[in-house]
C-alpha cells in the first residue's frame, strides 16, 4: 500500500513526464518555425540581392548609354564642324585646334570646367553657316572681290540661324559662336560691328582660337606664318580685333596652347582660302 508521500511523488512524476513531453513538442515546433523563418529569410535575402545586383547592371548600362549619347554629340558636333570647314577646304584638326585653345581661354578667364568644356565643344562649328555659301566664292583662289566678300560675311549670321532654334545649351552657345567670331574688339567686325564686351565671351574666345590657327595654317594665299609674326599681330591687334585680357591669357597660357597645336597637327597641310581668318 502506497503512502500519501509516495503517491504525490508519482503525481508528481507523471506531471513532470507530461510535462517534459510537451516542452520537448514545444521545442521542436519552435525549431520547426525558426528554421522555416531562417528559410524564408535566406530566400527573400537572395531575391533581394538579386535584384539590387539586377540594380546595378541596368545602372551600368544606363551610364554605358549616357556615355555613348555624350560621346556621339561630341562626335556629331565635331562632325557639323568639320563639315563647315570642309567646304573651305581646311582640315579637320583645324576644329580640334581651335576646340583646345578656346577651353584654355575660357579656363584661363574664369570659366569653370564644365562652361569650359561646352565652349571646347561648340567653337568647332564656328563655321557651319558656311555650308551655304557657293563653292565659287569659298574656294576661289585669291581674294575675293567687294560683293563676294559680303557674301562671304553671310556665314556668321546662316550659322546662328541654322543652330539658335535649338533647346540645347551647347547648341545655344554654338549659335553665339557663330553669330560672333568675326565681331572685333574696336567694333570694325561683322556682321553687327558689336563692340568691347558687348561681344559675348564665347565670340571674343573663338575669335582668338580661329584666328590663331588660321594664321599658323597654309592657304591657297598664303604660307602659314611664323610664329613671331603671328605673335606681334596679335600684340597689335590687342584692344583692336581682340580683347585685351584674353590677348594677355592667350601669351600667359601660350605653352598650353602649342601643346594643344602639337598633338593636332596636320599631317599635310591643306591649302585653303576662306574668310575665318581676319
Ligand atoms: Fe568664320
Ligand atoms: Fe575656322
Amino acid at each position: 500500500m502506497k503512502s500519501s508521500q509516495d503517491h504525490l511523488i508519482d503525481e508528481l512524476q507523471n506531471f513532470m513526464d507530461g510535462d517534459l513531453e510537451r516542452f520537448q513538442a514545444l521545442g521542436k515546433k519552435i525549431i520547426k518555425d525558426f528554421k522555416r523563418q531562417q528559410r524564408i529569410m535566406e530566400q527573400s535575402d537572395r531575391r533581394q540581392r538579386q535584384e539590387y545586383d539586377q540594380l546595378q547592371e541596368k545602372l551600368l548600362e544606363v551610364k554605358a548609354l549616357n556615355l555613348e549619347i555624350e560621346e556621339t554629340q561630341k562626335e556629331v558636333v565635331f562632325t557639323m564642324g568639320a563639315i563647315g570647314e570642309s567646304r573651305s577646304k581646311e582640315t579637320g584638326n583645324h576644329v580640334k585646334r581651335v576646340a583646345g585653345y578656346s577651353k584654355i581661354l575660357a579656363l584661363a578667364s574664369g570659366m569653370d570646367e564644365t562652361e569650359a568644356e561646352m565652349l571646347k565643344q561648340a567653337s568647332p562649328m564656328h563655321d557651319i553657316g558656311k555650308v551655304t555659301i557657293p563653292d565659287a566664292i569659298l574656294n576661289k583662289p585669291g581674294k575675293l572681290d567687294a560683293q563676294e566678300f559680303e557674301k562671304m560675311k553671310e556665314h556668321a549670321v546662316l550659322g546662328y540661324e541654322m543652330l539658335k532654334h535649338s533647346n540645347r545649351a551647347l547648341l545655344q552657345m554654338a549659335a553665339t559662336v557663330a553669330h560672333e567670331h568675326h565681331e572685333k574688339y574696336d567694333g570694325s567686325g561683322y556682321p553687327r560691328g558689336l563692340k568691347g564686351e558687348a561681344i559675348h565671351i564665347y565670340g571674343r574666345i573663338t575669335a582668338i582660337a580661329d584666328v590663331f590657327d588660321a594664321l599658323g595654317s597654309n592657304r591657297i594665299y598664303k604660307k602659314a606664318w611664323e610664329d613671331e609674326r603671328i605673335f606681334a599681330l596679335f600684340r597689335s591687334e590687342r584692344g583692336k580685333h581682340f580683347d585685351p585680357v584674353l590677348v594677355d591669357l592667350f601669351f600667359n597660357h601660350i605653352n598650353e596652347i602649342l601643346l594643344v597645336r602639337d598633338a593636332y597637327r596636320d599631317i599635310f597641310n591643306q591649302s585653303n582660302q576662306s574668310g575665318t581668318a581676319l
